[in-house]
Parts: structure tokens; sequence; C-alpha cells
């Protein structure tokens, strides 16, 4: 069919034409700010879920239904090796600045200039990454002690109260929040406890990989009471069903169930997946309806095009060592593996393979459920790794 009208987005950060089976996380976050906004206590919100689950355009989603109540927002990715002061302080600077037009919340929100001023020009020495724009001098002794968390504990909380006065909630979102380094996070949990305890309305709605639950409980221990986590997954058949049946209808095409059920089966409920297998689907369809022999003859498109995008860009951050170590746990098959076990498998001892281990955690490509088990972060993965190191050299490659 014709691929102009195409109405499927794979790709990251892609807002799907449908998005589909998260009303009721959505609803979660929306009640939690609305709480904020009335001086209630909510918890703050971090989302965790494997790539390619939805977790970016679901914080985007987010904050365009908050934006549309008139809650103030900000939005940072944390990137590999940015500090998160560098991120915070322009996006911060930002939102004073829109408050600071709001009468009832000018003065306060001037204040929180001055503290973004101070909180600047003092964490430069540490953060040289940090650059912002300054239109207010600093207060001696506001949010300028040269350490991160007491300034940033600081400066939120002066945004607080301008968010405050101004009637609205100040909610930072922030993606990949689990390649913010654990002292930064520290910061980050402390400063938002204080905001808390001051019934201050502000919050973060944050997104990242699984192992963040446990980083953020390491950072700080109380993070656990500060925070929900709302595992973000693959979709069951029925939000499966619709994200990929309701943008067809919408174009006038239809989809069988049959072809649904292969879908499913190919994709496991997937959203970047149900994306890729909609889009091939309906470019090889001759005509609607779309139906199972459709989805099989677009399986090799969808995969080529995951293994050329999806997989393709994780793979090429590795190092030799760490794609024979991939490729080692990929023998096991898809799920959890005990870290001695692929030890074994690669012929090496657990200890050995330890620092390898630790880099491919950093990166962002496996994690560990519990301690000495071992899982991707990529759903579907293992079957990549096969088909890009096929056969058996890597068991006999000296790195
Ligand atoms: N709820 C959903 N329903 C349908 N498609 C979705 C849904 N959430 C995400 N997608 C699609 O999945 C892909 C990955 O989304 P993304 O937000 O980048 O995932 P993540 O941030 O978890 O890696 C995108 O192509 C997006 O359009
Ligand atoms: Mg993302």
């Amino acid at each position: 069919m014709n691929p102009v009208t195409n109405p499927y987005a794979p790709g990251a950060g892609s807002p799907p034409p449908e998005l589909s089976g998260r009303s009721a996380v959505r609803k979660d976050v929306a009640v939690c700010i609305d709480r904020l906004r009335l001086g209630r206590s909510a918890k703050s919100v971090v989302m965790v879920g494997l790539r390619g689950v939805g977790k970016t355009v679901l914080l985007d989603q987010m904050r365009k239904d908050a934006e549309e109540r008139g809650i103030h927002t900000i939005r940072i990715e944390a990137p590999e090796e940015r500090s998160l002061p560098a991120l915070l302080a322009p996006q911060l600077r930002l939102a004073l600045l829109r408050l600071s037009k709001i009468e009832a919340a000018q003065d306060a929100a001037i204040r929180g200039l001055r503290a973004l001023a101070g909180f600047a020009s003092k964490l430069k020495i540490k953060y040289n990454d940090i650059e912002v724009g300054l239109d207010f001098g600093i207060e001696p002794g506001l949010a300028d002690n040269g350490d991160l968390e007491a300034d940033l504990t600081a400066l939120l909380e002066q945004a607080g109260a301008a968010a405050q006065r101004a009637g609205t909630v100040l909610v930072l979102f922030i993606d990949e929040l689990q390649y913010v380094h654990e002292s930064q996070l520290a910061a980050l949990i402390s400063a938002l406890h204080r905001s808390s305890q001051e019934q201050l309305p502000v919050t973060v709605v944050g997104a990242g990989l699984p192992q963040l639950i446990g980083q953020m409980g390491k950072a700080k221990s109380y993070a656990e009471r500060l925070f929900d986590f709302p595992d973000i997954g693959p979709l069951d058949k029925n939000d499966a069903r619709d994200a990929i049946v309701k943008p067809a209808e919408h174009e006038g095409v239809e989809v069988l169930d049959e072809a649904i059920d292969a879908i499913m089966e190919k994709t496991k409920g997937y959203p970047y997946f149900l994306q890729e297998w909609g889009k091939h689907a309906w470019n090889v369809a001759p005509q609607s309806p779309i139906t199972q022999r459709d989805v099989e003859n677009a399986s090799d498109q969808a995969i080529a095009a995951l293994d050329e995008s999806f997989f393709r860009v994780r793979f090429d951050r590795l190092t030799p060592a760490e794609k024979r170590y991939l490729r080692g746990m990929a023998d096991l098959g898809p799920g959890t593996h005990r870290s001695s076990d692929i030890s074994d498998q690669l012929r090496r001892t657990v200890q050995s393979l330890g620092p390898i281990r630790a880099n491919l955690i950093r990166k962002g490509m496996i994690w560990s459920p519990t301690h000495g088990d071992t899982a991707f972060t990529v759903p579907l993965f293992d079957e990549f790794m096969k088909r890009i190191m096929p056969g058996d050299e890597w068991k006999t490659a000296r790195e």
C-alpha cells in the first residue's frame, strides 16, 4: 500500500500514531502533579523499562498533558557524559524566567535566578561543563556553597517557592536517568526530599533503564519512599491490537485478527517492534485488509530495519571483548542468566569478566535483576547477537 500514508512510526522517541496501553500511568502522574498543586503530598515518579518500550514518548506525552493544564515543565535528557547540574541550569533558568513574568511569582522567581547565579558560579569549578546565561547577580549565601547537594536543594526550594506563588507546579522531566552519576543522583533526590518536606510544588518525572531503581537506592537509601517506580513493559494483546489497528482504521485500512496474532508472535508486544512490523506489513500489503501473509512477508524487512537501527547503534559502541561477552550470553537464550553460566560459556572466570560486565552495565546494555544475574536491556537482543555474530568463531577468538 501507499508508503506515503503509512501511519506507523518506528524510531527512538518518535511519537506513535496511537499511544496504546498507557492511560493508567498517565493518569497517575497527572494526579500526582495536581495533588502537588493543591499543596498535598505526592511521590515523584520514575518510569523504568527496557529500551524500546516507549518511555521517552510517554514522558513527552505526560509533559504535554501537564502543560495543557498550566503546569510549568522542563525537559532534559541525561547523556552519558554530561553533568546533571550542567543540564539542569539552562532549563531551570528558562523556567524561572517564565515564572518571573507572572506577577505573583515575580519576586520569588527573581530570587530563584539569583540562586541560579550562585549555583552556576560556584559549581563551575567542579562541573566545568556548566554554561548558562545569568540574568541577576548572586545573593551571598544563596545556593553558592559550592556543594552540589546543598546548592541544588536551595535552588529547587527557591524555584518551588516561585511555582507555588504562581499557583502552578514545576515538573522536571528527565530521560535516561540511569546515566546520571551516583553523587549527582543523590543530590537530586535529596533536593526533592527537602522540597517535599516543605510541601513545595516541585517534582521529577523520570525515565530510565531498570537498573535505575538500584542506583537510586544506593545513592539515597530513602529513595524508595520518595519515588514510585512504575514498570513500563511490552503491551498486552489488546493494547498491541489497538496500537496496530487504530492507526490503520484511521486511514481506512483493515487489519485481520490473524495478522495481529502474527505480529504479536514476532514482536512479543514490544512497542518499537510493533511500529516496525506495522510499517513493513503496510508497505508490502497489496491492499486492505492486511493479512497474516503480509506480516510474514514483511518480517525480513522489519528485522533488517531493526538490525540497521535499533540494534546496530548499540552494537557499534562496543569493544570486541564486550561483543564477545554479549554473544556468549545470547547463546544461553533470552531472559536472565547467572554470571557464572556466562563465564563458563566464555571459558573465563567471573572475576576476570567483572570489568567487562561493569562496562556493559554502565553503557546500558545489560543490567542485573538480582545479585549475580545478568539480562539484556534491549528486548530480543539475544537473537540479534546471533545474527550479527553467527557461527562459533567468537568462542575461540582472543581479545
Ligand atoms: N504505547 C505505545 N503504543 C504504540 N507504540 C509505542 C508506544 N510507546 C512507544 N511506541 C513506539 O515505540 C518506539 C520506541 O519508543 P521510545 O519512547 O523511544 O522507547 P524507549 O524510550 O523506552 O526506548 C517508538 O517508535 C514509538 O513510536
Ligand atoms: Mg528513550
